[in-house]
């Protein structure tokens, strides 16, 4: 049988097309700019390329592979991503786990050409400095909240915050930046906490407006609770609790008990921006239910005020409803 030479599959050309549909489409949402070269620029199924993420942090393209495609044609893929103008590095970071279960066999896993790209790094958000760590979570930054960040620093002014699961304090910071009088961040992860205290000398701010701690969530919420202690602006970013549908159950418990808390901690007029990046939880269509039920818990009233997904830069697909994975609620409680 001989093959037809015009059906042969061009990975190059093909990874060419799509990519530069990326580029256009983010350019089309003013990404990069002179305030904002931090945000992704391959979103998988959303643009076209399933199993492929690539964040850009400056001059730096962390390259996020979940498909045993893109490690087949990762010499395609680096020289593709590798001739965007101002790129000068790539991280190139496998989700072992999810290619274990494709099938690609991960045993031999070592880099060819050893990495020249460096660990660390400084971006720019909306006109807010941050300190990047390529070990660090997700590809080393969560660019899916940027639009919710910014959303804080409008709302900030004069008030007290407090940034629980605060990563490297992207939420605070913002609150910092917005005008905030008082504002907490709170964290388990030593790592992103070192990050986070980085960024307020980054960002010139007073350390005694704004501060990190390293405590677990609930046990934080806990004992300001029993200190009476209450803030005008909450935000709750936790991980994600629901990785399976299968645990969806048992992680609205969680969700719920965690909210309650979140809730009893924000003064009566004040605002909670509660989020789940859980897809189980998001495609279940329950997370508002499941803050009703803590909102009762907590004996307290709310309403919506704002329901938002991950940044522009992260096109979902409509026929890949998985792609929706991230829920950011903005609450008034009474
Ligand atoms: C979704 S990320 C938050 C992203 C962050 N809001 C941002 O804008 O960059 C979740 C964070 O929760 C933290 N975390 C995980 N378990 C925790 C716990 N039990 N208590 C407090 N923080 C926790 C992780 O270290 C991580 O920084």
């Amino acid at each position: 049988m001989c093959r037809d030479p015009s059906c042969a599959l061009d990975m190059k050309k093909l990874l060419e097309t799509r990519t530069n549909a990326a580029i256009e489409l983010r350019r089309r949402l003013g990404l990069p700019s002179s305030h904002t070269n931090a945000y992704r620029l391959v979103n998988s199924e959303g643009d076209r390329l399933s199993g492929l993420i690539v964040d850009v942090f400056g001059d730096l393209a962390v390259i996020a592979s979940s498909a045993a495609w893109v490690e087949n044609y990762k010499p395609e893929v680096e020289a593709c991503i590798n001739r965007i103008d101002g790129i000068n590095h790539i991280n190139w970071r496998p989700s072992v786990d999810i290619l274990k279960e494709e099938g690609k066999d991960m045993s031999g896993m070592k880099e060819v050409h050893p990495s020249t790209c460096p660990e660390r790094t400084k971006v720019m958000e909306n006109g807010i400095s941050y300190a990047i760590s390529l070990v660090g979570q997700k590809t080393g930054f969560y660019a899916d909240q940027r639009e919710n960040r910014q959303f804080i620093s409008t709302i900030s002014n004069g008030q007290k915050v407090l940034d629980i699961c605060c990563y490297s304090g992207g939420f605070a910071l913002n609150a910092a930046h917005g005008g905030a009088i008082d504002v907490t961040g709170v964290d388990t992860s030593m790592p992103a906490l070192q990050l986070a205290r980085e960024n307020i000398v980054l960002n010139n701010l007073d350390p005694g407006r704004i501060s990190f701690l390293r405590e677990d969530a609930s046990q934080f919420m806990k004992g300001a609770l029993s200190r009476n202690e209450s803030w005008d602006i909450v935000i709750l970013d936790p991980p994600k609790l629901a990785p399976r549908k299968k645990v969806l159950q048992n992680a609205s418990g969680m969700y719920r008990n965690m909210n309650s808390m979140a809730l009893r901690l924000t003064k009566r007029g004040g605002l909670l921006m509660t989020c789940s990046c859980s897809g189980a939880m998001t495609q279940s269509g329950m997370f508002l239910r499941v803050l009703q039920g803590a909102a009762s818990m907590a004996g307290r009233k709310i309403s919506v005020l704002r329901e938002a997904g991950a940044a522009s830069d992260h096109p979902i697909d409509p026929s890949y409803p998985e792609g929706a994975y991230l829920s950011n609620i903005l609450l008034r409680v009474l």
